[in-house]
């Protein structure tokens, strides 16, 4: 968000009634969320030597004070963020963790639960809103409990994968099963978890139960397309991350009218066909990374002057014709990687125009002419001045 000098001017007045909100806010923990609180250390099993948060509380200081807590003017713990905190284990009998009914938001990503079943009893935090357990370490089968946490608006259960082998998986409960009560979730991570599903079994799941979503990551989950049409109801799609599913199949027209679209993730989808150029009129689009698509075809087409598009990456696919000079119009452009495709003509002198572009490259095409430079002593001694490239 950017906010003019002066606007953040008439903001002074609230900020002072917030700074002073804030200091009454610690020092009010109430008792029982304090003893919930080193009852759940204290049951925890973790690395006290890579602990930031839970190492530092103690008893003689005000749990609201905490590192890695949130109360409420209340004094009630809202907020519960344990990420990179390299627990291992003794979550699943913690009272104190399940005593926190207050919750809304909780992170344990990034921890090391050693394969062990996401613990079904976090369904009992119902006003849960916010729920994190990227690359914790779990494994096996989402359990169905997390289904009937209807408040939930992000829901992270991505893991980085592992040579290929999914560690959590969704096949009873199915995708379908997971998200149909969750009616408020914006945001949905599953990147990595075995969902291996048809493309019209996992398009239709989420239209038909997650009318607001913004973000759906499903990258590495075993998904096959063709991506079904359903998709396009969710009209308020901004994140599309679907990278590393076998899709073989073209991308379809309807992507074109996700108004609110800004990011499009397809590398490594074996696409098909011929990618809708009507895609690159999108003006909220920043990132498209169709990389690794050895079968899909493609141009660009003359780039409209109002576009968001900063990073532009097309290996190892194959797109030809070549640049439109128009592509110095796109002011924000800061990566264009285009290596390994089948691109001809001349490189657009218009490139010069491009004061953001900090990496280029243009390798493995069919080129003609040079990168076009401000800078004449670089452009001559054959670099490329302040731009890290390749032709
Ligand atoms: C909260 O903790 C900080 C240091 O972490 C300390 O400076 C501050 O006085 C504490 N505030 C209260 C109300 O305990
Ligand atoms: C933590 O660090 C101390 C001192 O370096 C060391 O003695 C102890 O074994 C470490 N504990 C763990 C769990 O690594
Ligand atoms: C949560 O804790 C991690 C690790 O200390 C930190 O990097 C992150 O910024 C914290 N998140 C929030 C929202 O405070
Ligand atoms: C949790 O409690 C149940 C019932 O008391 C017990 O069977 C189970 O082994 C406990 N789990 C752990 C990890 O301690
Ligand atoms: C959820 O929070 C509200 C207050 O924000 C509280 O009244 C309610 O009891 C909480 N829900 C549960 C199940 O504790
Ligand atoms: C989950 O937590 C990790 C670590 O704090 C963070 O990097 C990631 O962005 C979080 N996911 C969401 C959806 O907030
Ligand atoms: C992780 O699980 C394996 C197999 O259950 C066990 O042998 C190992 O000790 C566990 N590691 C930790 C740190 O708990
Ligand atoms: C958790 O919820 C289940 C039903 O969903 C209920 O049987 C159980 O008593 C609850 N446990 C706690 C500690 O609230
Ligand atoms: C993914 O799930 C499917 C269906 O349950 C199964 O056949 C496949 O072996 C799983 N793949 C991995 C890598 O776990
Ligand atoms: C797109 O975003 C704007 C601003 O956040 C919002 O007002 C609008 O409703 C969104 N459009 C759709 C289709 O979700
Ligand atoms: C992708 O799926 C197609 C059709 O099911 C199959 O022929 C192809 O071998 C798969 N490719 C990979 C890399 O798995
Ligand atoms: C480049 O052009 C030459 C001559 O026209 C042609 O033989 C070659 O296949 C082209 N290479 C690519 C990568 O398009």
């Amino acid at each position: 968000m950017r906010i003019q000098l002066q606007s953040w001017l008439l903001f002074i007045p609230f900020l002072a009634i917030f700074a002073i909100n804030m200091v009454l806010v610690s020092g009010q923990c109430q008792s029982d969320q304090q003893s919930l609180l080193l009852q759940l250390k204290s049951s925890l099993k973790f690395d006290v030597n890579q602990s930031v948060h839970m190492v530092k509380w103690s008893q003689n200081t005000d749990c609201c004070n905490w590192s890695g807590i949130v109360c409420d003017v209340g004094g009630l713990v809202t907020g519960l963020n344990l990420s990179f905190e390299s627990i291992s284990g003794g979550i699943e009998n913690s009272t104190g963790l399940f005593g926190l009914q207050y919750l809304q938001r909780l992170n344990l990503a990034f921890n090391s639960f050693n394969a062990t079943q996401i613990p079904s009893r976090l369904a009992n935090l119902t006003n849960l809103t916010y729920l994190n357990l990227s690359t914790a370490g779990f494994a096996g089968q989402i359990p169905v409990e997390i289904s009937s946490m209807t408040r939930l608006v992000t829901l992270d259960l991505s893991t980085l994968s592992l040579l290929g082998s999914a560690l959590l998986k969704l096949e009873n409960p199915n995708l379908k099963e997971l998200v149909q009560d969750l009616k408020e979730l914006r945001e949905l991570y599953l990147d990595g978890v075995n969902i291996s599903a048809q493309g019209s079994e996992w398009c239709k799941a989420l239209s038909s139960s997650l009318p607001n979503l913004q973000v759906l990551s499903l990258s590495s989950c075993f998904l096959s397309g063709p991506v079904h049409s359903s998709l396009a109801d969710l009209h308020s799609l901004s994140v599309i991350h679907l990278d590393q599913n076998n899709l073989s199949s073209p991308v379809p027209d309807f992507m074109s009218g996700f108004s609110n679209l800004t990011s499009l993730r397809l590398s490594f989808c074996e696409l098909t066909g011929v990618f809708p150029e009507k895609i690159f009129q999108v003006q909220t689009l920043e990132t498209l990374d169709l990389s690794n698509n050895r079968l899909l075809e493609g141009s660009l087409p003359d780039l409209p002057e109002n576009i968001s598009l900063r990073t532009l990456m097309l290996p190892d696919t194959n797109f030809s014709g070549t640049l439109p000079d128009s592509i110095g119009n796109v002011k924000k452009l800061s990566r264009i990687e285009l290596p390994r495709c089948n691109f001809s003509g001349p490189i657009p002198t218009s490139m010069s125009k491009l004061t953001e572009l900090v990496y280029l490259d243009l390798s493995d095409n069919n080129f003609t002419g040079q990168i076009p430079s401000d800078d004449s002593d670089l452009q001559s001694s054959g670099r490329c001045g302040r731009l890290d490239c390749t032709v």
